[in-house]
């Protein structure tokens, strides 16, 4: 029963009362993912890869054994397609620096859309010198508009690098007539998985995007641990990213020839009980179910919804027909930022401001918002507690 699982959040021990809506940013932390963790750093730990010892060598069989599991997560074709890196940001730099490397040419352009993340706008800013960046366009609801994407999709057009569910909206971008001219131009996509892999799920093989990035520490695991998927043909052809221990064949001092594969991307010391951790909270997932999870979350997400809708001083950003787990309002004569604070006396955590995406912010004329974002230890008691103590914080903020 998924109403049962606040129980395995151990912060809930100290935290009786505390009523967690931003798990958008990051998630609580599952008791076996703990585990995992603090049993590697205590019992197992050495580094990996290179040790001929016993301990390094089961720890490392571990370690590539989790990157087997997360592979299967998301159905992966290979474990060998699946790069660590230290974020979801970082694995999207990673990207952008390898392609503008290797594939970009001067003028080539690259599809954004008004709808991304920070960390799906600002690495391609940094190689900007280089490539066009074109932005597709909101609806006056706050969804995307497709019609206007698939029209900026051309022989120009390089990459298209979009979220596969929005941190500010919830809505689910829907890629069937996107790869269609994709196809057709001969454009690889870029998703940004990181709401969406926590809610749904992902069937690699069937999206079939050329590179894929989502975080650990919104799947019940770890901070510390992004995670990149990257179609062979693009490791054969781009890096290495980093330099340094691991992604090395041969070093002289002046001179330095590389690993084949994900590898090369990974130079240094890994993030070795973050991986280790990730696996364990992955299991977690499978053992609930992420369809029911799905099923869950977006019950009692349309549960609040459909309340919050009744009131005419709510404006929610979003059509809400294809969005889950997420909704982002303001209030009509209170300040976000005053009804956070009104909220968190009341123990319940909603995140405010502009989720860094503040060109959706831009689009609306508006500096920010409240959010409230579900995740399984959430209840629909849950929902009642936060909808009276909205109406409440009306009454005191609005008079
Ligand atoms: C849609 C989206 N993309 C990217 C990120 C960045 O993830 P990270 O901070 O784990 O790198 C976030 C985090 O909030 C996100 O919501």
């Amino acid at each position: 029963m998924i109403e049962n699982l606040k129980k395995r959040f151990p912060v809930f021990e100290k935290n009786k009362n505390l009523v967690f809506f931003d798990t958008a940013a990051s998630a609580l932390k599952v008791d076996s993912m703990i585990k995992a963790v603090n049993e590697c750093y205590s019992y197992e730990y050495s580094n990996i890869h290179r040790g001929i010892y016993e301990l390094s060598s089961k720890l490392t069989k571990r370690y590539e054994d989790s990157r087997l599991s997360i592979s299967k997560f998301i159905n992966s074709p290979s474990s060998e397609n699946i790069i660590f890196t230290k974020s979801a940001t970082e694995g999207i730099n990673l990207v952008s620096y390898c392609l503008s490397d290797n594939y970009f040419h001067d003028g080539d352009e690259v599809l954004l859309t008004t709808l991304e993340h920070h960390s799906n706008l600002v690495p391609w800013h940094l190689v900007s010198k280089k490539i066009k960046i074109i932005t597709a366009k909101l609806k006056s609801t706050g969804e995307l508009d497709y019609a206007d994407l698939l029209d900026k999709i051309n022989s120009k057009t390089k990459l298209i690098a979009i979220t596969h569910m929005s941190n500010v909206t919830g809505s689910i971008t829907n890629f069937d007539e996107i790869k269609i001219k994709a196809k057709k131009f001969n454009v690889p996509i870029l998703i940004d998985g990181c709401q969406y892999v926590p809610h749904k799920k992902l069937d690699i093989k069937e999206l079939d995007p050329d590179f894929y990035v989502f975080s650990a520490h919104k799947l019940y695991g770890p901070s510390g641990l992004g995670i990149l998927y990257m179609k062979s043909k693009w490791i054969d052809r781009l890096g290495p990213y980093q330099g340094g221990g691991s992604m090395i064949k041969n070093v002289n001092t002046d001179s330095s020839t590389y690993m084949n594969g994900f590898q090369k991307f990974e130079a240094g010391t890994p993030p070795i009980a973050e991986v280790i951790g990730l696996s364990a909270s992955l299991n977690f997932i499978n053992e609930v179910g992420i369809d029911k999870i799905f099923e869950y979350e977006n019950k009692l997400t349309r549960y609040a919804y459909n309340q919050m809708k009744k009131n005419n001083d709510i404006k929610i950003y979003g059509d809400f027909s294809n969005q889950t787990s997420i909704i982002s309002f303001n209030i009509y004569g209170i300040h976000f930022n005053d009804l956070a604070m009104l909220l968190d006396k009341k123990n319940i955590a909603i995140r405010t401001g502009h989720h860094c995406a503040q060109p959706f912010m831009k689009n609306f004329k508006i500096s920010g918002n409240a959010r409230m974002s579900v995740g399984i230890y959430n209840t629909t008691s849950d929902i009642d507690y936060l909808i009276n103590s909205i109406e409440e914080a009306k009454t005191i903020l609005q008079s």
